[in-house]
């Protein structure tokens, strides 16, 4: 079983409507500024009783279901945590596929009650990772670079499939974080391609994002036939695609709030 091929295809989704929808509600613009929503209580906090803990219904829901029935409010009455995603684009092409697929991702993950932002590095070039004595002596990006990623909750890395592997920008945005940087972190991946199949983006991805000491999230979404995706959004291989990137932005949520609420991660 390939957990990066179709098989993602049997992956749960509440968005599976073949309905036809404009282009821009595909793919609505992210532009590489940063966009948020802010996810606010929904419903007054029930107030903690003496025996509140014992038996609460809420410690077997998972988070969504949890939010979805009480708000976002926990147990003890205070707001949930907001939840912020940051993309990292490995793509520098002007119209870039994977901007796309990371910009329907992240819409997912709004939709769900996160905040979200894109380090789009056509607007923040990075310098080559040259592992200097003294990295303070990098230009501003790296620092931003490394500032939006701990400040995120969750990280969503999308990179066009290049000879076979992610894009040497997206490396270099690895080099430039590291362990140090990525330990302990809830990322998804997009493999965006031209061919049959981004596999190897994926899977070489989270192989370094794992090494890294990330939590990946399962939903790994490969896209292929990039082209053939996005020039007819309305074909069922396209919405397949589209689904999946909907369930990786939903599910990163979800993970995140579980790891907040103290639940197992994955
Ligand atoms: C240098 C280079 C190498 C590429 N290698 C592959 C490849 O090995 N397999 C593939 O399917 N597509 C390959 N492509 C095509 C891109 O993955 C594909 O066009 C993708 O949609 C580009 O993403 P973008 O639109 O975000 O730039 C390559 C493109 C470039 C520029």
């Amino acid at each position: 079983m390939d957990p990066c091929g179709e098989d993602q295809l049997s992956q749960p989704s509440v968005h599976s409507s073949r309905t036809t929808l404009a282009r821009r509600d595909h793919f609505p613009a992210a532009g590489g500024v940063a966009q948020r929503t802010q996810h606010e209580p929904r419903l007054p906090a029930r107030p903690l009783s003496s025996n509140a803990g014992a038996n609460d219904p809420r410690d077997h829901l998972s988070p969504h279901i949890e939010i979805a029935i009480f708000g976002n409010c926990r147990k003890d009455g205070k707001p949930m945590k907001s939840v912020h995603v940051l993309g990292l684009l490995g793509s520098l092409r002007e119209r870039s596929r994977t901007e796309l697929a990371l910009t329907r991702c992240l819409a997912a993950a709004q939709r769900e009650g996160a905040e979200t932002s894109v380090f789009d590095l056509r607007k923040s070039p990075l310098p080559l990772c040259d592992g200097r004595d003294d990295p303070s002596l990098y230009p501003e990006a790296v620092h931003a670079l490394r500032r939006q990623v701990e400040q995120a909750d969750a990280l969503v890395f999308a990179s066009p499939e290049y000879i076979g592997s992610y894009s040497a920008a997206i490396k270099n945005v690895l080099d430039f974080l590291g362990p140090d940087h990525l330990r302990g972190k809830i990322a998804g991946v997009i493999g965006v391609a031209a061919d049959h199949s981004a596999s190897n983006t994926v899977y070489h991805l989270s192989t370094i994002l794992l090494r890294c000491g990330c939590w990946v999230v399962p939903i790994h979404a490969q896209i292929p036939a990039s082209e053939i995706i996005f020039e007819q959004p309305d074909s069922p291989s396209a919405q397949k695609m589209l689904t999946i990137l909907d369930a990786l932005g939903r599910d990163i949520v979800v993970t995140v709030r579980r790891h907040h609420s103290g639940k197992p991660t994955v």
